[in-house]
């Protein structure tokens, strides 16, 4: 049976992509009243915690008509060692697509090429991509449908998000703008792409990332997996925290975002994340929104 995956933005044109926003955009609206999902079933495994990824793709998943299954490591037989390639197998037998939240960027790849039904990429320690399309729909909410004039200013870590916004530039065109400390930056071959279609900088400075940025964005220190690099990280990123000094840089009418969960104190400060630019919880919906889109079309056979 022949089926399609979301591991990544670029499994989407830069058309699907346009097309992708404006079926969210219905969504939200609440212009879109179909049931794609009737009678099926969303397996979702967490190897990581989560509060929005599980909330919206279970509530999502309800709303489109279907039923979502929470799979925990301590209840199911992945997490005593059971194959994932076999899990894919069996899961494949008994619903219609799995969102899958791990460690490892290949086990997730590993899952999609054993399943025959479509594997939603939930985080990986390299992409976080259902978080950065819904950033992006923010984007769209806030600061309008064109991309392409548009500067993103990364300030923190090189991890899964950066490496999705790069993917995502890559895809649509904006200009970005990462900060990060030397031994932090983004997944080189992913820069490089993105480089033959857009611009893209890798700079050290917060300051010189975010001058005249239309969006700000951060991450936290220490993602999930780091946590015994804790200490080192507090030292390694002192200077990357997005305050009003930082916010000042940036255009006047420049967006916060964050994807949660956020250290008040750390990485961005408490009247920054809670203040009048700040964008964070559209941010938040919007998972659920551009998350139906992409369920609505892969397993749901809504066209685009
Ligand atoms: N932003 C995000 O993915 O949040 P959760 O870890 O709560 O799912
Ligand atoms: N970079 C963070 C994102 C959490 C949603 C992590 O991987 O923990």
């Amino acid at each position: 049976m022949s089926h399609r995956d979301f591991l990544a933005i670029p499994d989407f044109t830069t058309a699907e992509l346009h097309a992708l926003f404006a079926l969210a955009e219905r969504m939200r609206a609440g212009a879109y009243d179909r049931r794609p999902l009737a009678g099926k079933s969303l397996a979702m495994i967490f190897m990581k915690a989560s509060t929005r990824t599980r909330v919206s793709f279970e509530v999502g998943t309800w709303q489109l008509g279907g039923h979502a299954l929470f799979l925990s490591p301590k209840d199911v037989q992945l997490g005593r060692g059971e194959p994932i390639a076999d899990t894919a197998r069996v899961l494949s037998r008994y619903v219609d697509g799995i969102m899958i939240r791990t460690y490892k960027h290949t086990e997730v790849q590993e899952l999609a090429e054993h399943a025959s039904i479509p594997v939603i990429n939930g985080l990986t320690d390299l992409l976080h991509p259902c978080q950065i399309l819904a950033d992006v729909l923010t984007m769209r909410q806030h600061l309008g449908p064109e991309l392409r004039d548009k500067v993103v200013a990364w300030v923190g870590d090189g991890n899964n998000m950066a490496n999705s916004w790069v993917n995502a530039a890559w895809r649509l065109g904006f200009e970005l703008r990462l900060a990060c400390p030397a031994g932090y930056e983004p997944n080189a071959e992913l820069l490089a792409r993105a480089r033959e279609t857009t611009r893209v900088s890798v700079v050290r400075d917060p300051a010189e990332a975010v001058a005249g940025a239309h969006v700000v964005n951060t991450d936290v220190w220490a993602s999930m997996g780091q946590e015994a690099e804790q200490d080192e990280r507090q030292r390694v990123f002192a200077n990357y925290i997005v305050d009003a000094g930082l916010m000042s840089r940036a255009r006047p009418d420049a967006i916060f975002m964050h994807c949660l969960p956020a250290h008040r104190g750390e990485e961005v400060s408490a009247d920054v994340i809670d203040g009048p630019q700040s964008r964070v919880w559209d941010e938040a919906e919007n998972r659920l929104h551009i998350q139906k889109a992409i369920m609505a079309v892969l397993i749901g056979g809504e066209s685009l």
